[in-house]
């Protein structure tokens, strides 16, 4: 066995405090774009799978909206957490550049804020596009590129937007949130819009649907209002290419 990938390394030790923040009413960004990214899933009946599903929110939205799910996530503590949650109808222990379902099981795959934490992007979406089925669907939701690259100088909803550095290139970021007396470590990799199009297109999946939805007024918290102003999320929907082209 070789040394412990970084992402799971890195998930492994935030497992608990991410299930916390993840769970916490209305506390994380999640809640405030839930209604409207449901209406971007849609309703189905197929076999979805939720990779990397963390403590499993977005498997029982999937399962509501009445998909047989099966959740997956390289962090074996995550997965129990999932589970005990009644969260999907299968699930697997499985690293994302190698998952354990034959070609072509799946009619909707979904990869929620997890494009980011993964150390090999190209891998894992060809390994995602294996297991879709000619005519299936990834959904994809991102951190938005842009996002990463800059920051508010202030909490007000009108602060300015700076960004420092360049847009461009692909940099590591680490960043700590705290908020209500809750902490949350966030690592990853932040690479600008052209190195997703980039991999998506090299294995063999092309973009059917774009978004950038913006927090949902009703629901937003005040320290979300910034982000009316600037995409905070990045939604995408990708099929495989012979689909897409014919
Ligand atoms: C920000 S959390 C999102 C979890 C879940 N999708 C959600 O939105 O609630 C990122 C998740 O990606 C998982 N992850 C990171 N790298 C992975 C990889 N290479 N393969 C599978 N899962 C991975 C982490 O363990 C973590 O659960």
């Amino acid at each position: 066995m070789g040394p412990t990938p970084p992402d799971r390394e890195h998930w492994s030790r935030v497992a608990a405090e991410w299930t916390e923040w993840a769970r916490s009413p209305k506390h994380d960004a999640f809640w405030a774009y839930r209604e409207a990214f449901i209406a971007y899933l849609g309703r189905g009946s197929g076999n979805a799978l939720d990779v990397g599903c963390g403590e499993g929110r977005l498997s029982r939205e999937l399962k509501a909206l009445g998909y047989r799910v099966t959740a997956a996530d390289t962090v074996a503590e995550l997965v129990e957490t999932a589970r005990q949650a009644d969260s999907a109808h299968d699930y697997a222990v499985a690293d994302a550049r190698s998952l354990p379902f034959e070609d072509g099981s799946f009619d909707l795959v979904l990869a929620y804020n997890v494009l980011m934490d993964v150390e090999d992007l190209p891998a894992t979406l060809r390994e995602i596009r294996r297991v879709m089925r000619p005519r299936g669907h990834l959904v994809i939701s991102l951190v938005h590129p842009f996002r990463d690259r800059g920051s508010f100088t202030g909490p007000e909803p009108d602060a300015s937007f700076v960004l420092t550095g360049t847009y461009f290139g692909r940099q590591r970021f680490e960043g700590m949130e705290e908020r209500d007396g809750l902490r949350m470590h966030f690592a990853g990799w932040s690479q600008p819009l052209e190195a997703y199009a980039a991999a998506l297109e090299q294995a063999g999946l092309a973009i059917t649907s774009l978004r950038e939805p913006v927090p949902d007024p009703s629901s937003a918290r005040e320290h979300f209002k910034q982000w009316a102003r600037v995409p905070l999320f990045l939604w995408l929907k990708a099929s495989p290419l012979a689909q897409a082209s014919s």
